[in-house]
């Protein structure tokens, strides 16, 4: 029976747990947050579960992923369908034939190939766009650049759509159907109740132990010396104290409020596309499940992009050359002198992961320490 040291208590770090308990390893599982579950965590306010760390919409390609949660939640047939407020005009989301009807009038398909090819044209471009910009519209054309990329991305990312890089945006879902579902993925929902008791579900086994409130570098030496395997799911370039230097995300602020109306908004999530509105978008939480029957309340959040500094929450990483680079030292670093560490999750592989990519990366990570 070997001793497992997981760090974060978040999808990542409680797969892995409930994975090594379940084959008869012991666990210890630290978590420096007051809770457990990392950004999936959600809590009851109001009579509504609150998605703490942004909306959280499960989806995936992958059947076996969908078994595998499904173990421990029952989910609901939530279907993503976010709306885009552009100075008060509002368009569907992804740009299907309901946002192309909104902004030019076409009905049919044919119109509206043909509009985006029109529009396509009107920007001399030598086939090799320069910047966010230019590709952006090269793929959809100026009028949907302006109103429902444009203002977003710059305030997602602080900066001009000029100066951030082509390859942040590869291709944009463009539909010619009126479908507004925002995945393409055959798998989607929300689990009823929150995500919450999915965590409390996988560290429910006798052989973990959870200690909250618990930062690793508070006793970093201690646990090092302590025999125990660990897996590590904080940031990978804290471990190293910063040496080669911090490595770059994008941090969020969430401003959460109970007002005492039904309905605000009518839909979980606006995205907000211009760029005065300093928030990107606004959740309501009710609409992730309509089962919560809560009629006079609701509770909303609204969601503002920041730069990330030192002691901020890193929300998303910044997957530039540099980065990449930097966290390549990193990874060499800790393959060459710590054999015992495992680094896992968003924070340790510097990877932005969606919940189900989490579960598979561990999953991948338990395979290969089990030996399965
Ligand atoms: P996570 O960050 O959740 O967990 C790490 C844990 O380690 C945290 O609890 C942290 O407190 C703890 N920790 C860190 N350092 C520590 C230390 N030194 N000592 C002790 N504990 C420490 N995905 C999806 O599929 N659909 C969606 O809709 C969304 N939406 C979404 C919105 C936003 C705003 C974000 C940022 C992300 C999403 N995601 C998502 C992605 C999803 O949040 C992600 O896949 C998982 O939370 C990743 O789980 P991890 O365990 O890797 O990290």
């Amino acid at each position: 029976m070997t001793k497992y040291l997981v760090v974060g208590s978040g999808l990542f770090g409680a797969v892995f747990a409930y994975e090594a308990a379940k084959r008869g390893h012991q666990v210890k599982v630290i978590e420096k947050r007051s809770h457990i579950g990392g950004n999936i965590y959600t809590h009851e306010v109001a009579g509504i579960q609150v998605h703490e760390y942004g909306a959280h919409i499960f989806h995936t390609k992958s059947s076996e992923i969908w078994q595998y949660i499904n173990q421990f939640a029952e989910f609901n047939h939530y279907i993503n369908s976010p709306i885009a407020n552009f100075n008060g005009e509002i368009y569907n989301l992804p740009f299907n034939m309901n946002t192309f009807n909104k902004l030019w009038g076409v009905v049919t398909p044919v119109q509206a190939q043909a509009k985006i090819e029109q529009q396509k044209q009107s920007l001399e471009l030598d086939g090799n766009p320069k910047n966010l910009e230019e590709q952006a519209i090269s793929l959809v054309g100026p009028d949907v650049y302006q109103k429902l990329i444009k203002g977003y991305t710059e305030k997602q990312w602080g900066k001009s759509a000029k100066d951030l890089p082509a390859f942040i945006i590869r291709r944009l879902p463009v539909r010619f159907t009126y479908d507004n579902n925002y995945f393409d993925d055959p798998y989607q929902g929300i689990p009823i109740g929150g995500y919450t008791p999915i965590i409390e579900k996988m560290l429910g086994n006798k052989l973990i132990e959870v200690q909250n409130q618990t930062d690793f570098f508070d006793h970093k030496d201690e646990y090092l010396k302590s025999g125990a395997k660990i897996i590590f799911t904080g940031m990978i370039d804290q471990f190293f104290n910063y040496q080669f230097g911090a490595l770059e995300y994008r941090s969020l602020r969430f401003e959460t409020e109970v007002l005492n109306q039904a309905n605000y908004q009518g839909n979980a999530v606006v995205n907000y596309t211009d760029s005065q509105t300093p928030y990107t978008r606004i959740i309501e939480h009710k609409f992730f499940d309509p089962g919560q029957d809560v009629k006079d309340k609701t509770v909303i959040t609204h969601e503002y992009p920041k730069a990330w500094e030192i002691g901020d929450e890193p929300y998303y990483p910044i997957n530039d050359h540099a980065s990449k680079e930097l966290y390549a030292k990193y990874l060499q670093l800790a393959r060459k002198d710590y054999p015992q560490v495992i680094f896992g999750g968003r924070l340790g592989q510097y990877r932005y992961y969606n919940m189900d990519q989490t579960i598979m990366a561990a999953l991948q990570t338990v395979k290969k320490e089990f030996d399965d």
